[in-house]
């Protein structure tokens, strides 16, 4: 892909220590991860959380989550559980988010856990994030890399398209392998899996015991909040086929190649339907489409996390 935005550079060591002094001045960058790309600011610098939620246009309720390279550095931040070790020996670093109660003696800026008691950690196992983590002496807070409420970015021209030249520095890591957001799991009582993702239930369930119940009347993670993840155009869930000037999502190999027909995956690979789903989403809106209607999508590993997203976008 021929680059045009003059804001995204390959990763190399001048770049590394160009973005590394940008962070340490409280500004933010845009780099890669394994889920999703980030935007990604100094965890401890109001001056950088103050300017993530500004480009988001996130509301202030919704916390961020912080990134760290290892969990000894994440010690003096967060208290760590059992049930943590557990889940970290298995799948850090990797692409689950923890919820973990929040140290009084932390550094993290208050307003990037919203104030809540509690903070998200997660160790991302991209390697361009990490060579940043090891030469920081602070965690990185970053949200996903798109306008609040918008579908999140899953290459370095999806975050030039949303922030134009708001950003100054966006590493190019490639397509995002995994291209959707981490399991965040909540870990301050019995585990609840606050937002699906690629590890799922039936993974999770093998080290830990799990809080399975549906409905918590009180909204835990606020980004999860209805009205997410949206494409702006309607979205129409368990459809056996698509109207005219709509899109249609389809998944499994029973579906004929029509111009509006969009497979997540043609030999029903739901990990390869999840990496998909929102390069997918953005080709879609694009084309001016009236709507979108989306095939049956099983429920279970990571298809769980596709049919919350959509469910979500649907809404
Ligand atoms: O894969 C990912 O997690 C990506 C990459 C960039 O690391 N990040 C990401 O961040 O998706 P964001 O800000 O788009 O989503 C963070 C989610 C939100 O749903 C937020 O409400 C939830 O984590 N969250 C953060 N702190 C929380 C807390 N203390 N309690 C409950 N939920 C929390
Ligand atoms: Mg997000």
């Amino acid at each position: 892909m021929k680059n045009i935005y003059s804001n995204i550079f390959s990763f190399n060591k001048k770049i590394l220590s160009k973005t590394i002094s940008f962070l340490k001045k409280g500004n933010v960058v845009g780099l890669p991860t394994e889920t999703v790309y980030g935007l990604a600011g100094n965890a401890y610098s109001k001056k950088a959380i103050v300017k993530i939620y500004s480009l988001k246009k996130r509301p202030k309720i919704n916390p961020l989550i912080i990134h760290y390279l290892n969990s000894e550095r994440a010690k003096n931040d967060v208290i760590i559980n059992d049930n943590f070790l557990k889940l970290y020996k298995k799948f850090c670093p990797g692409p689950i988010t923890f919820i973990l109660k929040k140290r009084n003696k932390t550094k993290i800026h208050t307003s990037a856990a919203a104030k809540l008691d509690t903070v998200a950690i997660r160790f991302p196992s991209n390697r361009i994030v990490r060579s940043i983590l090891r030469k920081t002496d602070f965690p990185l807070a970053m949200p996903s890399a798109n306008l609040s409420s918008r579908v999140s970015p899953v290459q370095a021209a999806d975050v030039a398209e949303d922030f134009k030249k708001k950003i100054k520095i966006i590493i190019n890591g490639g397509r995002s392998k995994i291209g959707i957001e981490s399991t965040v799991i909540d870990l301050t009582k019995k585990p609840k899996i606050l937002r699906p993702g690629i590890i799922g239930p039936e993974t999770i369930k093998k080290y830990i015991s799990l809080n399975l119940s549906k409905n918590s009347r009180k909204i835990k993670s606020p980004g999860m909040l209805k009205r997410h993840y949206s494409p702006g155009i309607p979205i129409k869930m368990n459809q056996k086929k698509a109207k005219k000037n709509h899109a249609f999502i389809v998944y499994g190999k029973k579906y004929r190649k029509n111009s509006n027909c969009y497979n997540l995956s043609k030999k029903a690979d739901l990990k390869e339907a999840a990496s998909k789903l929102y390069k997918i989403l953005r080709i879609i809106k694009k084309k001016k489409y009236k709507g979108i209607y989306v095939s049956k999508i099983p429920n279970h590993g990571a298809g769980i996390a596709i049919n919350d997203r959509l469910n979500r976008a649907s809404k």
